[in-house]
């Protein structure tokens, strides 16, 4: 019998998160005749979804017809410096078009093409305009669509509930514990399949384009109920948030802004990106300004602007002059693209139309016209690649009944994620999870819920009322992030990760000791102090999966063994919580890559 203070909903299947991956995974399994509960920590539609500004991934083909699946899928994995889950890489690339223009058919209006097609812009990566965009908030559109669309499915919505523990029944998943963060409410949440969709972990780190709630609830309830993290010490530090005034710190700074032609420049006024040009990339990258900016107007025998390299490979550049004292007076470089006037009779116009949020944001935010002067950005941490492993044709985690997708879920972008492939990727594995949480559910009915786990995950809640209140939980937070900026960034190396993992075997001990005063009505204290445990074990799996990748690829960058490794080139790094309780590694060998898949690489190259 379940505790009788404990409210039940029951579902077939439970979706926690609400982001782009777990609307889409709700509609899908609603649409398959099966009941849905949507879980969301905030309000619905506030969600990272939303910043990811730029656009959408998907070889259309409506600007350069030579674009294609294979071009799509070869671009993910060069991005991914091969670590990719190449079936995922796969699907993604083949199924993404058909997403986005089911999108369209629900009522995303993306910005037109002269002729009336969805139009496609440049980013980072991709070989040719690829990115289906709604000015410079792709990313809200898509929600606003999504949940629309939703709403009239019949699904349930918990707004402002956070989940605490997923419930068990032997191996399987059969639910969720946890409450209702206005009144303090405990809740289960039954269902036959589980569904995580709960985004990233960008709270562990102090700058961030993340928001309060992503403190890598889903990596930490599924790392818990034995699931593996495959490949966490891939985080990716977007090249371009906003450094200045301090209260905006981490702000993002859209890669749309390159896309559109924006330029990185010194204090020196040099486009430094042009001296660091990676082999991969060298027969791919611009010779000189006027080549790129043909490339930005769509000449297709141009080649892209350096600026627009992958991800990783920019921040790091952007560090570097930083660091040797050629960045702006608050710790970053310039972007900018009101250049763009030299070219341009109706430059302010075309930036306004095409960045409307950035000219904003700007704006209001630090004082700065962008149609005329340029902006300071440098690196934030904006997504994490590694997450829970799954199956890549299902989405099932290696937990029966439990499922990921979207951010929480690891495999398609490797080491290093394509800017626009994050949309991409929750519409496409959103489907397929909840597709498959249906089935699942279908085919195993409801398993039984054990009072006592419930009884115990209620015990562990309430702990930090049962303390003194020594150890305030947003001191522990704060001093975690700040220790994660500094050894586990950018750029890494073994002394100071080591030290890293002695920090958070202390902060651990620190955080056993929160207290929090008051009671459980709308008590924001004991909510980080509830975060602050899923905080801890996904940066032990970042720091501990970085200490043993000793190599630089991707989004993991280590002075001390600062080139590839053909024998790290080889695994990917998987964490599980061992029977004792401690994190256990372990390497694992990349499946050899189907020969076709090889071929359509090669072509590519
Ligand atoms: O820069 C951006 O608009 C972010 C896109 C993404 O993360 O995919």
């Amino acid at each position: 019998m379940a505790d009788p203070s404990h409210t039940i909903h029951e579902h077939d299947v439970i979706v926690i998160g609400a982001g782009g991956a777990g609307l889409r995974a709700a509609i899908e399994a609603s649409a398959s005749g099966v009941s849905v509960g949507l879980v969301c920590k905030s309000l619905l539609g506030k969600a990272h979804t939303v910043m990811a500004e730029g656009g959408v991934a998907a070889a259309i083909g409506n600007v350069d017809d030579r674009d294609g699946w294979q071009v799509h899928f070869a671009d993910t994995m060069r991005g991914g410096q091969y670590l990719n889950n190449w079936v995922m890489a796969e699907i993604h690339a083949k199924e993404a078009p058909a997403r986005v223009l089911e999108l369209e058919a629900w009522g995303a209006v993306f910005d037109r093409t002269k002729d009336g097609r969805v139009l496609q812009r440049n980013f980072g990566g991709h070989k040719y305009p690829r990115l289906a965009h709604v000015g410079d908030s792709t990313g809200l559109e898509m929600i606003r669509t999504l949940q629309d669309h939703g709403i009239h499915q019949g699904i349930e919505v918990y707004m402002e509930h956070t989940v605490t523990t997923l419930l068990k029944d032997g191996d399987r998943v059969v639910g969720a514990f946890g409450y209702d963060r206005e009144r303090g409410r405990f809740r289960i949440y039954k269902a036959a399949a589980v569904v995580l969709a709960t985004g990233g972990i960008g709270r562990a780190y102090k700058i961030t384009s993340n928001s309060w709630e992503y403190t890598g609830d889903g990596h930490a309830l599924a790392y818990n109920a034995g699931a593996d993290l495959v490949d966490m010490e891939f985080i990716q530090f977007h090249p371009t948030g906003m450094v200045w005034p301090p209260s905006v710190r981490g702000i993002l700074v859209t890669e749309g802004v390159r896309g559109e032609g924006g330029r990185l420049l010194n204090n020196k006024g040099e486009r430094f990106m042009f001296d660091d040009i990676p082999d991969l990339y060298k027969n791919q990258v611009a010779k000189d300004d006027e080549e790129g900016w043909r490339y930005v107007l769509g000449d297709k025998e141009a080649h892209r602007p350096p600026e627009l390299l992958t991800r990783d490979h920019v921040a790091r550049c952007i560090v570097r002059e930083v660091k040797e004292g050629r960045g702006s007076p608050h710790g970053g470089v310039f972007l900018d693209i009101a250049w763009i006037k030299e070219k341009m009779k109706n430059a302010p116009e075309h930036i306004k139309k095409k960045l409307p949020s950035m000219y904003e944001q700007f704006k209001e935010l630090a004082n700065v016209d962008i149609t005329t002067e340029p902006m300071e950005v440098g690196p934030t941490t904006h997504y994490v690649m590694g997450g829970v492993r799954v199956d890549g044709l299902t989405q099932m985690s290696t937990v029966p009944g439990l499922f990921a997708a979207g951010e929480v879920a690891a495999g398609l972008h490797g080491a290093n994620r394509l800017g626009g492939n994050s949309l991409s990727d929750l519409l496409v594995f959103g489907k397929l999870a909840g597709e498959h949480a249906a089935r699942w559910a279908k085919e195993h009915g409801q398993g039984h819920i054990d009072a006592e786990q419930a009884r115990d995950a209620e015990r562990e809640a309430l702990a930090p009322y049962e303390r003194d209140g020594a150890e305030n939980p947003y001191g522990v937070q704060s001093d975690l992030q700040e220790m994660m900026q500094e050894k586990v960034g950018i750029v890494r190396n073994e002394n100071d990760m080591a030290a890293a993992l002695d920090a958070i075997a202390a902060l651990k001990r620190r955080a056993d000791g929160v207290g929090v005063e008051g009671h459980r009505e709308y008590n924001p204290g004991w909510h980080t102090a509830l975060d602050l445990a899923n905080l801890l074990t996904v940066s032990e799996a970042v720091a501990r999966s970085a200490l043993d990748r000793r190599e630089s690829r991707g989004g993991h960058f280590r002075e001390d063994c600062p080139d590839k490794s053909d024998e790290f080139a080889k695994h990917n790094t998987v964490v599980r919580k061992g029977p004792d309780g401690s994190m256990q590694l372990r390497r694992e060998a990349i499946p050899p890559l189907r020969d076709d898949l090889k071929k359509v690489i090669e072509e590519q190259k």
